[in-house]
């Protein structure tokens, strides 16, 4: 199979089901537009994650790593009212497309964008504890964001990692790259946490081969 069916396939699905609006459009154009990669999860991704919020029920929501706001968007809308979702970003200029999307998106009363190190902005959180959150930041700081959403969260709580796949690299073992490495880390610590349950799928489609963790905490 080639990525030209991938997409061909997303598309297909994506035309029935996933309702992506004008407002997710329009902040994938302008984020490409602003020149941000193009790392944004796939239609079908980002309703799979609001999906999951959905079903579990959340009302706060932490990620990291916002880029445009795309992701955001798509887990803001599965918040009731007077939900709550902290989305945090390293670079100025991604929060601040981001912020424009979010706004345009009407979402800007759920949403707080807040700028910096993901490292440094998450010990000052005062916001959880999170019911649902999802990393997609800097891979090699994987394991440091495990040990905080950990802190972050509760029983019920979900914690999803994009990017644990990337082409098929995690399976060197010895890989020299620090983002597999990271992943590396992150699975470990996830399999061998006690009040951790966990499962990982490889996904294909219009963004590639790739694949997403998925991690109950339970007590
Ligand atoms: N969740 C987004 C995609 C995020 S791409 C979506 O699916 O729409 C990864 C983002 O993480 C980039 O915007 C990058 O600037 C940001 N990032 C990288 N290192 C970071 C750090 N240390 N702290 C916070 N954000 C970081
Ligand atoms: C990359 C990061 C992402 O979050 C993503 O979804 C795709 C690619 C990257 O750094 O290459
Ligand atoms: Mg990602």
């Amino acid at each position: 199979m080639v990525q030209e069916t991938w997409t061909a396939v997303d598309d297909y699905f994506d035309g029935l089901l996933v309702g992506e609006d004008e407002a997710l459009r329009r902040a994938a154009a302008d984020s490409e537009a602003a020149g941000l990669p193009p790392h944004q999860v796939a239609p079908n991704q980002g309703k799979l994650l609001h999906l999951l919020a959905r079903i579990r029920g959340a009302r706060t929501i932490l990620e990291i790593g916002t880029l445009g706001g795309y992701s955001t968007i798509w887990l803001a809308r599965a918040l009731p009212a007077g939900g709550r979702l902290v989305t945090l970003e390293v670079d100025a200029r991604c929060a601040e497309v981001a912020a424009a999307n979010v706004a345009r998106a009407g979402l800007d009363h759920l949403v707080d964008i807040r700028h910096g190190r993901a490292l440094d902005l998450l010990p000052g959180l005062t916001d959880g504890p999170f019911d649902l959150v999802f990393i997609d930041a800097d891979k090699p700081s994987n394991p440091q964001y495990l040990e905080w959403a950990l802190r972050l969260t509760r029983p019920g709580s979900v914690i999803i990692g994009d990017n644990v796949v990337r082409e098929g690299a995690v399976v060197d073992a010895d890989s020299s790259d620090p983002r597999v490495q990271g992943v590396h880390r992150f699975t470990e610590l996830i399999a061998e946490h006690p009040k951790l349950t966990a499962t990982a799928l490889q996904t294909v489609g219009s963004k590639g081969y790739d694949g997403l963790v998925m991690a109950l905490v339970t007590e």
